[in-house]
């Protein structure tokens, strides 16, 4: 039985539809991230979840326990719901030190003062935080008030924990640390997590799924490497990916296996698709190809699209290159070590090579295959 279940939720603000007919399963144990733009509806999902927000119409359901029904009318209120919550905006008691404020939760559930001590002290133990327990808020750096704010929510031992955009307040070093220290504590204490971020590499780096989002409407769960390496369309592929991954608009010109296609840019260089499924002859199709998977030669080889750099991007251990196609001037960017890349010179001709991607319908924008993939990796 999932631990999370979200039937046909929709929730509305005046106009808006902020979520659309959701249905969402977590299993216990998991880390999903809700992922994409900004009003996508990931906070609302969440504030949903907690009770915080109160959907129009659909279910939620916790384990075999029901905490909301439009139809039956069961609306669980946020305390009763089993739940551990963290903001972007966390709020410490000011003045109260670690220990207090981690202490805090359990106050109220009649514990004595030696089991809130033991709790307590293995909890701060866990995020690295015993030797500051005597310390007030103030005399903390952002990532330990942050740490400290986790802490917190898990001394309560909820089952369920629900994360709104968590370490977006924090620069970008202490993001990667506090990232490593999520999943840590994820690994140790197994609880199931929801997690929201439009954050790409955070949902990549953390998730056991990632849920995008678009519009109010999950587009595609599953997990990190199926969406980044088979996007369901256009949105996802063009959402996962840093820089963005290259888009070619081309026609089908023999169905194959392999089939071939011509570049809308390009025409007169025969693609052939190491594809062992056919493509519809004549389709409208746009070519995915991440950055990492664009291969070259500063030789002419067949079936290689010829192109000019345009910008080299080092950034030390590997080096961005943007490229013009010839004829046609579509830019494409590719990805690879610095050192592989040092060759390439301003204005220099190249000659490019699509290793693997995907094939989506132009108009539709839905994945119709992929190519270039080992077999077990399309199955997986
Ligand atoms: N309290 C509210 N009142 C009116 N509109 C809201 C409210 N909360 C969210 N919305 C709208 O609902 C949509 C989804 O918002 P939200 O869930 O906050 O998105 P995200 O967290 O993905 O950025 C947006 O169009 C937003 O403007
Ligand atoms: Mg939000």
């Amino acid at each position: 039985m999932p631990i999370i279940a979200i039937r046909n939720m929709t929730k509305r603000f005046g106009q808006t539809v902020a979520v659309r007919e959701l249905d969402l399963e977590i299993a216990d144990g998991e880390f999903v991230t809700l992922l994409g733009p900004s009003g996508c509806g990931k906070t609302t999902t969440l504030r949903c979840l907690s009770g915080l927000e109160e959907p129009d119409t659909g279910e939620i359901h916790f384990g075999d326990r029901c905490v909301f029904s439009s139809a039956r009318g069961v609306v669980v209120p946020p305390g009763g719901r089993g739940i551990g919550l963290v903001f972007q905006h966390y709020a410490l008691w000011p003045h109260m030190t670690v220990f207090q404020n981690v202490a805090f939760g359990l106050r109220k559930k009649g514990l004595t003062r030696s089991e809130i001590r033991t709790r307590v002290r293995s909890t701060l133990g866990v995020l690295g935080l015993d030797e500051h327990e005597g310390r007030y808020p103030s005399e903390l750096s952002g990532g330990q008030q942050q740490r400290v704010a986790l802490a917190r929510m898990i001394v309560t031992q909820p089952e369920i924990l629900l994360f709104d955009e968590p370490l977006s307040n924090l620069d970008a070093k202490l993001r990667m640390t506090l990232r490593a220290e999520l999943k840590r504590l994820h690994g140790e204490i197994g609880a199931t997590t929801v997690y929201v971020t439009h954050d790409q590499l955070e949902a990549l780096t953390l998730s056991t799924r990632i849920a995008v989002m678009k519009d109010g409407v999950v587009q595609q769960m599953d997990t990190p490497q199926e969406v980044y390496h088979f996007p369901r369309n256009l949105f996802v592929a063009e959402f996962m990916g840093n820089p963005t991954a290259n888009f070619l608009p081309a026609t089908v010109t023999s169905a194959g296996p392999p089939p071939t296609v011509a570049l809308q840019w390009n025409p007169d260089v025969p693609l052939v698709l190491p594809s062992p499924t056919p493509l519809p002859e004549s389709a409208e199709v746009v070519i995915n190809v991440r950055p990492e998977d664009i291969g070259f030669s500063v030789t002419p080889q067949s079936g290689y699209l010829p192109a000019t750099v345009y910008a080299t991007l080092p950034t030390g251990a590997e080096c961005i290159t943007y490229g013009r196609l010839t004829p046609g001037g579509q830019e494409v960017v590719l990805k690879g070590p610095e050192e592989e890349h040092a060759c390439l010179g301003l204005n220099q001709p190249f000659w490019l090579g699509l290793k693997r991607g995907n094939v989506f319908d132009a108009r539709e924008g839905t994945l119709i295959s992929s190519f270039g993939f080992s077999s077990r990796e399309e199955d997986s």
